[in-house]
């Protein structure tokens, strides 16, 4: 999955699109209807809330976390299929927004929104030159691929630093930024199971709490940071529960798509998240 040049940085393109460019209509059957792919906010929400209230709540609390205001030119890394960038832009007032992806798939699906405030570039941030500044920067879910398994924690905390580096200048030193990122907590990198990140995430390595201190020590400063991995446990039982509705239905064809690989890597990751092995840091940054 991954050659020299891409092992300096982290997960290769080859790696991201095993995972992410496995169909847009395979997702679109158990995520909800934003294709928001990432850990969603329940904290005072009413027992029955739906998935996709959650999700939205996840995403106005990082656009109030980068104080996301009118007028603003925001920049979200791993962008995903476009729903941060949609809120930004029709509920915050954000003047325009780019997203960061290495997708095909979610490139081409935000391409065909038609939207011109928002746009998405395929690339890998350590590839990308904006032309203009930020005002702020959001990061939901993409941080997990950043470093590879085979390097050491120097060399990972060095592509971290290298992440947060870019985020200043591309915010001129002034803007905030918002990180949501898996991170191991009661577990080391060893003890990871080879099934998720061989044929699941290939090429991925998650953070610690430390490496993220460590690696943003100097360049921003941590206002916030909270672990809500239980919101995650939930989101992958509730993801879990859609895809095997979806085969009941017949709406997904086990024999064509991956449904049974990706039902038994929700419900673990959902195990790992109950057990603190996992956790899911959502991080508030502020200039220094
Ligand atoms: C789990 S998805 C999350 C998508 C979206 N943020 C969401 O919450 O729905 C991870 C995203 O990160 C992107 N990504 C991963 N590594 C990246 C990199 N080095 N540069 C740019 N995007 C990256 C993937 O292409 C994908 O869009």
């Amino acid at each position: 999955m991954s050659d020299a040049a891409d092992i300096e940085f982290g997960g290769s393109a080859a790696a991201i699109r095993h995972h992410y460019d496995v169909g847009n209509a395979f997702y679109r059957e158990w995520l909800d209807p934003s294709m928001a792919y990432s850990c969603a906010m329940w904290e005072g929400l009413p027992e029955d809330a739906s998935l996709e209230e959650a999700q939205h709540q996840k995403h106005l609390f990082h656009a109030r976390s980068i104080h996301a205001a009118a007028g603003m030119r925001v920049l979200d890394v791993g962008c995903g299929w476009g729903e941060m960038m949609r809120t930004l832009l029709d509920d915050c007032g954000v003047a325009e927004c780019v997203g960061l992806t290495m997708s095909e798939e979610q490139h081409a699906h935000i391409g065909h929104l038609g939207r011109p405030d928002m746009q998405a570039v395929l690339t890998n941030w350590r590839d990308y030159r904006p032309d203009r500044p930020f005002d702020g920067i959001i990061s939901i879910g993409a941080f997990e691929h950043f470093a590879h398994p085979r390097q050491t924690v120097e060399e990972r905390r060095h592509v971290y630093r290298e992440f947060f580096s870019a985020c200043r200048d591309w915010t001129e030193g002034k803007g905030r930024l918002s990180l949501q990122t898996i991170a191991y907590a009661n577990m080391t990198p060893d003890q990871a199971n080879p099934f998720i990140t061989g044929e699941i995430f290939p090429d991925a390595e998650l953070p610690t709490i430390e490496d993220i201190v460590v690696a943003s020590r100097g360049l921003f400063r941590i206002e916030r940071l909270r672990d809500d991995g239980l919101d995650y446990a939930r989101t992958c039982e509730e993801w879990s529960r859609r895809l095997r509705r979806a085969v009941r239905d017949g709406r997904i064809d086990p024999a064509r798509e991956p449904a049974e690989k990706y039902s038994r890597y929700l419900r673990m990751s959902a195990a790992g998240f109950r057990m603190h092995k996992i956790g899911l840091l959502r991080i508030a940054f502020s200039p220094k």
